[in-house]
């Protein structure tokens, strides 16, 4: 642990390793500035979804996750830190910046989730019929609050509902030659490097279950499993408002509870098609009783120990995502 500022070389690091964060169909949509002592974070509209995500709420929650990730970082390397959401209404895609405050707390303890952040990884795969354990719901619950979000665990007769929407959202995306022209260049190598969905993380042949999985449009290499989903949980994560600040936020507390997750041994897959589209946000709205507005569905289960999940999908080069200002990168 140490209390002295980190400097600009330890900043840039934590960046990098920010870049291991989940993002929609890893397009990995930020941009780093690294000054002597503090980072800031950009929206990269480059790679933003212009059919399926024109207001940038899913670009938001994956540049939070990125954001989370950059404090992870830091905190391993012995800093805790402070953020400033959107700290200036002129630059709306300066989406936040992060000051190095004052020592980690408990080193073991961020060690730990810095080494969940590196294993973490989005499985497509059914799950076991093994379900999870109230207390890892719980603790990934807690994980979220910290961000003053909900996570809502749907009930078992909310399911039906929750499933004929996932369904509905694949078939409307489905039909829509703009959003499957923006979903197979994502995922059908001619995206840049180091970004997109490769086919070893694309199961197969769709995995048995209810509530079914995005459709990526082409069949991918990765076996899908002989479970299926009777035993997952599925949680939505809202919130009172649906604006920037709060999808920003939104990605932060996707991340934390993915991390808890990934520590507890739970595997997660987020699903975003429900929310794109605003009837089945509104299906998932209806589900909440009203009470808020939704980010992002979260499948969670125990993935078969006995197969291997997905390998790592790749990412872009540091140098694409992270500038020192002033400086060489
Ligand atoms: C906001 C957001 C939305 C996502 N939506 C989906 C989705 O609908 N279906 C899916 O299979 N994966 C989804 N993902 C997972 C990403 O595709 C995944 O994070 C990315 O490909 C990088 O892979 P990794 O998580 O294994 O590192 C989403 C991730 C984020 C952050």
């Amino acid at each position: 642990m140490t209390t002295d500022n980190p400097t600009a070389p330890q900043l840039a690091e934590a960046a990098r390793a920010a870049g291991l964060a989940p993002s929609v169909h890893n397009t990995q949509p930020w941009r780093w500035l690294v000054h002597p002592d503090h980072l800031e974070l950009y929206a990269d509209r480059s790679r933003q979804l212009p059919v399926a995500d024109p207001e940038g709420r899913l670009l938001t929650i994956s540049c939070g996750a990125a954001l989370h990730h950059a404090q992870v970082a830091l905190a391993a390397e012995g800093w805790r830190s402070t953020v400033t959401p959107l700290p200036d209404p002129a630059q709306p895609d300066l989406l936040a910046r992060v000051i190095p405050t004052t020592a980690t707390e408990d080193p073991n303890a961020a060690l730990r989730r810095f080494q969940a952040a590196q294993r973490r990884h989005t499985d497509r795969r059914a799950v076991t019929d093994q379900p999870v354990p109230p207390t890892a719901l719980a603790q990934i619950r807690a994980a979220v609050e910290e961000y003053g979000l909900n996570l809502h665990v749907f009930r078992p007769e909310q399911l039906s509902e929750l499933a004929v929407a996932a369904d509905r959202a694949e078939r409307q995306a489905a039909s829509q030659p703009e959003l499957l022209a923006e979903l197979a260049y994502w995922t059908g190598g001619q995206q840049p490097a180091g970004t997109g969905i490769p086919d070893r993380a694309i199961p197969s042949e769709p995995p048995h279950t209810h509530v079914p999985v995005r459709d990526f449009g082409h069949p991918g290499e990765l076996a899908p499993g002989a479970g299926t989903d009777r035993a997952a949980s599925y949680a939505v994560l809202f919130g009172a408002e649906d604006t920037p600040a709060s999808w920003l936020r939104a990605g932060q507390a996707a991340a934390a509870g993915w991390l808890t997750a990934t520590e507890q041994g739970v595997a997660v897959l987020p699903f975003s098609a429900i929310v794109e589209a605003p009837g089945t946000r509104a299906v998932l709205r209806h589900l909440l009783a009203e009470l808020g507005q939704p980010y992002l569905v979260l499948r969670l289960g125990l993935a078969d120990p006995d197969h291997p999940g997905p390998a790592p999908t790749d990412r872009l080069a540091a140098a694409q995502t992270v500038e020192i200002v002033g400086g060489d990168q």
